[in-house]
């Protein structure tokens, strides 16, 4: 190929690779140039039947037009480039003032039961309570037996137990139909002083619009060689107070009987209804939501410890009761019923974590 045919040719490309508007056209013109069968590509071949003596000097030519056809190929490949990017950004756009779309976080919700567990739990913790717990099946004996109800206690009737088999021994677990087996569970592993609450599941054969065989109890119990039902009374006033979020409670201390503590009671709340709407502390009506008292001596005898010098209060609070009572919700069996349409209107968002410095709810 003479000097100017190979002028021609680069001449050629240049311009071929300059009108080039995209960059698949400009893909087209490298694969003509330096593909395999390029035109440059072929050149190269040629070399090999040249004369020795000419094929330095042709190389070297040829060479050089691949190096500047190539230079002009990435120039203006990195130019396409640039402007197709300007091009596809100039045609997208982002309105930043459309609402956030909602991720999973927003969609899930936490179980009421499981947000005043949570609100129960900061409030005592916030007084130097402990969290004790327990399992939901439970021994006879830390269930009735430790806690004063020896086998052919009538109050064992009242609680509607579910029994397993009986074991080789003949003893019979069952599903602990209160909380309380966690106060003897508590005071064998730990000596007074002891300042503790137990939420958790308990069980009874027992169902209808405010009866579910599944509902959540708290336990509270101090015991120490000093408190006295002033303390039990003073710690449930601020319990309420600061569950309910208001300066003033009606509380209403009714004598009662529980076989585990001597005297006993059971605490009902003032409230009035307003339409749909519950207010706590004003009116006159009254629920019942929590049985207490001084914690009996035999309980005390029954864990090894001396009831003359030890004492000290127990408390057991429906957790589902003040959880409908606060939040307005009219049907206990719609708790346990898996509803999402529910969750979703009575769930709480998942990062609503309540604490006392920022607000329970
Ligand atoms: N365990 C009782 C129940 O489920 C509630 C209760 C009453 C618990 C008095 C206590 C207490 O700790 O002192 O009905």
């Amino acid at each position: 190929m003479s000097a100017l045919e190979l002028y021609s040719l680069k001449t050629e490309l240049l311009h071929a690779i300059a009108e080039a508007s995209d960059l698949d056209k400009l893909e087209e013109v490298r694969i003509a140039a330096l593909g395999k069968k390029g035109r440059i590509s072929e050149l190269m071949q040629a070399l090999g039947s040249l004369p020795p003596d000419e094929r330095k000097a042709y190389g070297q030519v040829v060479n050089s037009l691949k190096t500047s056809v190539g230079e002009a190929l990435e120039a203006r490949r990195r130019e396409l480039a640039r402007t197709a990017t300007a091009e596809k950004l100039s045609q997208e756009r982002a309105d930043v003032t459309l609402p956030v779309p909602e991720g999973p976080l927003a969609e899930g919700r936490i179980h009421p039961v499981s947000q005043v567990t949570d609100e129960i739990t900061e409030i005592f913790a916030a007084m130097g309570f402990a969290i004790a717990e327990g399992p939901d099946i439970e021994t006879d004996f830390n269930n009735f037996t430790a806690l004063n109800m020896p086998p052919e206690h009538p109050a064992r009737q009242d609680h509607d137990t579910f029994y397993f088999a009986p074991a080789a021994d003949g003893t019979r677990a069952l599903l602990r139909t209160h909380t309380s087996p966690v106060q003897i569970r508590a005071m064998l592993k730990t000596k007074p002083p002891l300042r503790i609450i137990a939420p958790g599941r308990v069980y009874r054969c027992d169902s209808d619009q405010t009866h579910t065989p599944m509902f959540h109890q708290v336990e509270g119990l101090v015991i120490d060689e000093e408190t006295h039902l002033g303390h039990l009374k003073w710690v449930l006033e601020e319990f309420c107070k600061a569950f309910f979020e208001i300066q003033e409670v009606k509380m209403r201390f009714r004598a009662s009987h529980f076989p585990f503590t001597e005297p006993s009671m059971e605490v009902d709340i003032g409230y009035a209804r307003d339409g749909d709407a519950i207010r706590i502390g004003e009116g006159d009506q009254w629920l019942e939501i929590l049985g207490c008292g001084m914690v009996h001596p035999n309980v005390l005898k029954n864990v090894g410890l001396d009831p003359d010098r030890y004492q000290g209060f127990a408390f057991g609070l429906g957790i589902d009761r003040i959880a409908m009572l606060k939040y307005g919700m009219p049907d206990l069996r719609a708790f346990f019923a898996g509803d999402l349409r529910w969750l979703k209107h009575y769930g709480f968002p998942p990062l609503a974590i309540p604490t006392l410095a920022a607000g329970l709810s």
